[in-house]
């Protein structure tokens, strides 16, 4: 979810909605902001798309000068307007927004609700309007160095420390006109300084259009922003000093330019992005036997350090890169890399093992699984002998994300923004990054001649100029392909060895955008279960790349012929043998096996949006998602 808020001396709704329009990335789901005017909060809200709420308040003058707004992501309750944000108390006097997961709700619910508090949404985050109310209703008895400056504050301040979970929040009160109070504990929160104005929101670009002067809460942190200016305090009411820094960001005007979506747009900028990655990551002057490394990815030289072990964390997509970084770091490195999904670590992790590289891989940087995953992993290594100690690195398109804040170590994928919620080149970058990172310790760790890093830098120079040559020469007939399959219901995807994971970012991207049912799966594996939906009806696509499993996964593929599915072939060019097995070819370039996942990637990516297009559905934000999911 996505929240803003302003205090200051413009109209604030609309600086509120421009503010959303920037974080609608977070969610979706619906969308509402409430103003506080004339002594009494105005509260609108709709279902779906910020432009469902823009229209409701077109034409609306509304002179406000305070306010908060929200965009949500359904966590707890469905996707309908009286689960939207902001919430109100019974007297619809205090307004609140929440990005987070409030995890003792119930109790509090229920404990409110015997003393009279109506409820009216099924969300979490409806009790803490109604818990500040109870909290201004009898200030339970501060002790003198917890007295903050005004009776709301102080209510906030004994309501947060009520609450359990992950959270931000922003609360506006009509009793309280020159007041905005913002607090966050595990969810992240800005605050923007402007002149005799002040903004909050849950990431940066909502306030970079006011303003550079930022400064990001940390957990067990609150603030009061005035039309003056700002107070700060920890939880427990003392008083904090702290400074707003400069942002050097720029703003970058982000439009389709031409294409028909984002996903699209982005699918075509891979082959830039490759070369941007291939120019700060490698030397691209080295030859073997040269004294200056091959790779500089500007990393603390102690990561690398008597390493042993590698564990991966991520979600999603970035998930699947990271499966890509496994074969590559211990097919060159000869590192033991372990690759885990971050909610599944964080309640069940590997026993601890000495000399352990850990990497977050998220592009947004904000992902909540994978940060308190990292966080975990930091705490659970710290004080120990030096061999346990942690050594984190993350992985993103966001170093100023709060994955930058938590950890040090950082390789930018300079992908630039991604506004397509299905994630492409973001990916394609992740996996740029991992070639980088197990080259560089290749180096190190001499596992690799110096002339076979050579071959492979080689071979990666070529990537740019051979994923144009797919766009180009595959891009009709994909779209044309994409009209056969308008009944579709089922898809399979197979890949072995490097290309399975090629094979589960294929489905997932078909999932994600065309809400088609399929799976990714290990060819070999196939005949252990998925084997059983094959008919005619479902088509199944097989990544055959040249190089170690390509004839055993052909040799899977004619094993799904034989049940009559329709066999489409991800495969290398002019391949006499892949022409007569497959219905269908989407050939690339012929790579050695160990580059061609990024060829390989491009085609499903083609076929994903072109079936979701024509299905006529929203390709840049299909139902459900979010770009970046902020709640565990
Ligand atoms: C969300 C997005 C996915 C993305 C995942 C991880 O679920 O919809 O496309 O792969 O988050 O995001 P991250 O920012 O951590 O890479």
């Amino acid at each position: 979810c996505g929240i803003v808020g302003y205090i200051g001396m413009q109209p604030a709704s609309e600086i509120l909605l421009a503010g959303l329009e920037k974080l609608e990335y977070r969610g979706y789901d619906s969308a509402g902001i409430a103003t506080v005017n004339d002594h009494q909060v105005n509260c609108v809200r709709a279902k779906g798309k910020l432009h469902n709420l823009r229209r409701k308040l077109d034409g609306e003058e509304n002179p406000a000068q305070l306010g908060i707004g929200h965009t949500r992501w359904a966590t707890h309750g469905k996707p309908e307007e009286y689960n939207a944000h902001p919430h109100l108390d019974v007297s619809g006097r205090i307004a609140v927004v929440q990005n987070g997961i409030i995890e003792n709700y119930r109790e509090l619910r229920a404990d409110l609700q015997a003393k009279g508090h109506l409820f009216k949404s099924d969300t979490d985050t409806e009790v803490i309007p109604h818990l500040i109310a109870e909290c201004l209703k009898v200030p339970e008895p501060a002790a003198p160095a917890t007295v903050t400056s005004s009776p709301f504050l102080e209510a906030v301040r004994q309501a947060v420390n009520r609450l359990q979970g992950a959270f931000a929040i922003a609360v506006i009160h009509a009793d309280y006109p020159d007041e905005l109070i913002v607090a966050r504990q595990q969810a992240p929160l800005s605050i923007g300084f402007g002149q005799g104005e002040f903004f909050c929101a849950s990431d940066t670009p909502a306030l970079i259009p006011h303003t550079r002067a930022v400064l990001t809460l940390d957990n067990g942190e609150m603030g009061k922003l005035t039309p003056l200016g700002v107070e700060l305090y920890n939880f427990e009411g003392d008083r904090l000093k702290k400074s707003p820094r400069t942002l050097t960001w720029n703003p970058i005007v982000v439009e389709k330019q031409g294409f028909k979506h984002f996903m699209l747009k982005e699918i075509y900028e891979q082959p830039g992005v490759v070369r941007v990655c291939l120019e700060a990551y490698t030397n691209s002057t080295w030859e073997a036997g040269q004294t200056t490394p091959p790779v500089n990815l500007d990393l603390d030289p102690s990561l690398y350090q008597d390493l042993q072990h590698i564990q991966i964390l991520a979600c999603g997509t970035s998930w699947h890169a990271a499966l890509v970084g496994k074969y590559l770091l211990e097919q060159l490195a000869g590192i033991p890399t372990m690759v885990q999904y971050a909610s599944e670590f964080r309640y069940a992790p590997a026993p601890l093992m000495a000399n352990t590289l850990v990497i977050g891989v998220t592009q947004s940087g904000e992902t909540a699984d994978t940060l308190a995953a990292l966080a975990m992993e930091q705490e659970r290594r710290a004080n120990l002998e030096p061999q346990f100690s942690p050594r984190l690195l993350g992985i993103t398109n966001r170093p100023e994300s709060s994955l930058g804040n938590l950890v040090d170590n950082i390789i930018d994928i300079h992908a630039g923004i991604e506004i397509g919620v299905a994630a492409t080149k973001t990916f394609v970058a992740q996996v740029m990054a991992f070639y980088a990172l197990a080259l560089e310790l290749a180096y190190r760790r001499h596992t690799l001649p110096e002339s076979r890093i050579e071959e492979i830098l080689v071979g990666l120079r070529q990537l740019p100029g051979q994923i144009e040559l797919v766009l180009e020469s595959q891009e009709r007939y994909i779209e044309e392909l994409a009209h056969e399959f308008g009944e579709t219901q089922d898809f399979i995807f197979l890949g072995r060895g490097i290309n399975f994971p090629i094979a589960l970012e294929g489905a997932l991207k078909l999932k994600e955008i065309s809400y088609i049912h399929a799976e990714g799966y290990p060819a070999g594996e196939m005949k252990h279960g998925p084997i059983a939906l094959l008919d005619a009806k479902v088509p199944v696509v097989a990544i055959a790349m040249a190089g170690s499993v390509y004839d055993k996964v052909l040799s899977n593929a004619q094993e799904a012929k034989a049940r009559d599915a329709r066999l489409i072939g991800v495969t290398p060019m002019d391949e006499k043998e892949a022409e007569e097995t497959f219905d269908d070819l989407l050939p690339v370039p012929v790579v050695e096996e160990l580059l061609s996942p990024i060829l390989a990637v491009i085609p499903l990516q083609l076929l994903a949006y072109h079936i979701a297009a024509r299905r006529g559905l929203d390709v840049d934000q299909p139902r459900n998602l979010a770009k970046s999911v902020t709640v565990e």
